[in-house]
Order: structure tokens, then C-alpha cells, then sequence
């Protein structure tokens, strides 16, 4: 039998999270991300939009890394190219939302999925007289970029913050959820990031390079606490939170999408198979399961995906102001 404290968490997962956060290194410029977070949540909750006050999601994008050093020179990784996070929050802001984008450092970021890979080398180019102009190829792309990039962010509609480790990212989560309390149902979270389920806590991690000398490396890797349902009761606990579900096999996929609506008590959970992720994605409520699809090669499945979102949102919004 579980035991659960007032707000719904079970008294071992509050155990695993007191740990977590307690032996974590110390979060850099946390003081800063903080005064960043405060000044974005004010300015946009004294926005209102077309149908009430300005929503504000928080998008999670990328995976989250676990050093093995402390001095960290080798790692554990997730898989994830911040496609989905970045898309989304084109898409968000287009919805009239803001956005908080807390994505993993050299992931796909807003507005910048039609640019090569190295865009500064491969989008410009030298002049005779040694002015830098767009390599033609790249105007529109280039274009798109810095204009859709440059509304959002000047207009106080974005705010990006960045993180490597499993550390980083549970930490800046904890202060964005916490800061965004005050927005009540008007706040959404949208976890696409892939976090780590295992870690080596930091008081077991060996401070330096660990030596190949020594010979085969044995690790015990301690159990990530499932954030979900902290973030779902603790931290946010009238916002409209959204996760994801990713798996290889379609049967798995839908079971486990289910369970982690009940047992995380997610609004919605998005299932998607990592074959198909950029085609169709299953979106999972309590009304039932709804596949998702792109309209055609050239459109993203996220356009039809954060419409359902944003009208689901928009019910439960209603709901709890009634
Ligand atoms: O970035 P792309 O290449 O475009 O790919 C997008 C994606 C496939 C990564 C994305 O669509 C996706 O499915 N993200 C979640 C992947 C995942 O790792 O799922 P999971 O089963 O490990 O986690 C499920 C949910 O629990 C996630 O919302 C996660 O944020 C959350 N979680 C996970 C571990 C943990 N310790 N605490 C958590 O809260």
C-alpha cells in the first residue's frame, strides 16, 4: 500500500526527490534565471489575449545528460533532437501563447529548423569588399529565422533558458513550475524533453576522470524520481500539464500512455513511436485516444497538435473558472 501526504505524492517519492534536489550540485546563476523568470510571469500576466488573460507554456525540449565525474569528462545521454520543442513553440506562439523553452544546450531551437547545420559558415558569405552578406540559397531561410525569432524574444513573448545535465534541467523545472504557480489555469506545461530515468547521485560520482588503467567499470546508477506527479501536485498544481510517451513498440506505446495519465494525472499524454514521431502522434485523454496526423509531407504534425492542446486547454480553463 502506498503511503501519500496531503497533496497526493506517496511518502517514498518525496523521499527520492528530498534526496535528488538535496545532493544535486548547486544550480549556476540560479539567482538570474530566477529574476529572468519573475520578469517574464509579470510582464505576461498583465497581457491579455483574445480570450482572457495571456497563456503562458512551459515547453521542455531535448534530453538531459548523467555525468559519470564530477569533472565531468564522459556521460550518459538521451535521445532527443529538440525537434518536437522547438516546432511546438513556433506553433504555441503563433496561438497567441508565450512560451518558457527549456531546452537542451545545441538542440534544435525556434525558427531555425530550415537552416543547414552550421548556418554562420553556410548562410554567409564574404563580399569583395569584405561585408558579409546572405549566401542566396539561404535568404528566405535566413529570413524566417531572425524575424520569427526577433518578435518572439523582443517582444517579451519568449524565454529561453538552457541545461546539459539531469541537475540542470529538475532544477530550472522547479523554479519555472514554482514561478508560474500565480498563472493558475491559464499556465500549461509541455514535457517533450527526454529525461533520464537513472543517475549517479553526486556524492557517489567520482570527482575525477575515471581511469581505463583500472580496468572494467561496474556502475550503479540510482532511480531518477518520476517528477511528473511532484510537478502535477506540488509545484503547479492548477496548470494544465501535457507529457510524452515514447516507445518502439505500438501496443506498449498506448498501454503505457494510459497508465501515465492515471498515475501521473496528466491532462493529456502524447504517445508516439520513434519511427513515426514526425507523421503521427496518438493524443491520450480521459475522453479517449485520437491519432494525430500531418496533412501532407510538407506540414508538421505539430500544427494539428497543439490545436487540440490549445482547445483542450481552453475547456479546462472554463471548467475551473466556472
Ligand atoms: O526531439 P525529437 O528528436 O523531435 O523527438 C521528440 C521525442 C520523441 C523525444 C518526444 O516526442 C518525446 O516523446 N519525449 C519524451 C520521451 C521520453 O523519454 O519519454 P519517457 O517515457 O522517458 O518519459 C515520459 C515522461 O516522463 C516525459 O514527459 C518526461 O518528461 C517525464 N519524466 C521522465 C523521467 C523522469 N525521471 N521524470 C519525468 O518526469
Amino acid at each position: 500500500m502506498d503511503v501519500v501526504n496531503m497533496d497526493g505524492v506517496d511518502v517514498n517519492t518525496s523521499v527520492q526527490v528530498k534526496s535528488f534536489f538535496d545532493s544535486a550540485p548547486a544550480l549556476k546563476d540560479a539567482t538570474g534565471i530566477s529574476n529572468k523568470l519573475t520578469q517574464f510571469i509579470d510582464k505576461n500576466s498583465s497581457l491579455s489575449g483574445s480570450e482572457g488573460p495571456r497563456r503562458v507554456v512551459c515547453v521542455t525540449s531535448g534530453g538531459t545528460t548523467v555525468p559519470l565525474e564530477q569533472r565531468c569528462v564522459r556521460y550518459i545521454d538521451n535521445f532527443s533532437s529538440g525537434h518536437r520543442g522547438a516546432t511546438s513553440t513556433e506553433y504555441f506562439l503563433k496561438a497567441g501563447y508565450s512560451v518558457i523553452f527549456l531546452y537542451r544546450r545545441g538542440t534544435c531551437q525556434p525558427y531555425c529548423r530550415s537552416l543547414p547545420d552550421d548556418p554562420l559558415l553556410e548562410c554567409f558569405e564574404l563580399t569583395n569588399d569584405s561585408s558579409i552578406q546572405v549566401h542566396e540559397p539561404y535568404s528566405e531561410a535566413v529570413k524566417i529565422a531572425i524575424s520569427g525569432h526577433h518578435e518572439a524574444v523582443s517582444g517579451g513573448f519568449l524565454l529561453k533558458l538552457p541545461f546539459t545535465t539531469i541537475f540542470e534541467y529538475l532544477q530550472i523545472l522547479r523554479l519555472i513550475a514554482t514561478s508560474m504557480k500565480n498563472l493558475g489555469p491559464n499556465a500549461m506545461f509541455y514535457s517533450a524533453a527526454a529525461v533520464s530515468d537513472f543517475y549517479v547521485p553526486w556524492e557517489s560520482m567520482a570527482i575525477h576522470k575515471i581511469q581505463s588503467a583500472s580496468g572494467p567499470l561496474d556502475l550503479r546508477l540510482a532511480q531518477v524520481p518520476k517528477m511528473l506527479l511532484v510537478l502535477r501536485k506540488e509545484w503547479a498544481p492548477t496548470a494544465f500539464c501535457v507529457s510524452f510517451k515514447l516507445e518502439t513498440d505500438k501496443e506498449i506505446l498506448l498501454e503505457k500512455a494510459g497508465n501515465a495519465l492515471k498515475r501521473y494525472k496528466m491532462h493529456a499524454v502524447v504517445a508516439n513511436e520513434l519511427m513515426t514521431r514526425k507523421e503521427v502522434v496518438i493524443l491520450v485523454t480521459d475522453s479517449g485516444q485520437v491519432s494525430v496526423h500531418r496533412e501532407n509531407d510538407n506540414s508538421d504534425v505539430e500544427s494539428p497538435l497543439i490545436k487540440q492542446l490549445v482547445e483542450k486547454h481552453s475547456s479546462y480553463i472554463k471548467e475551473i473558472n466556472t
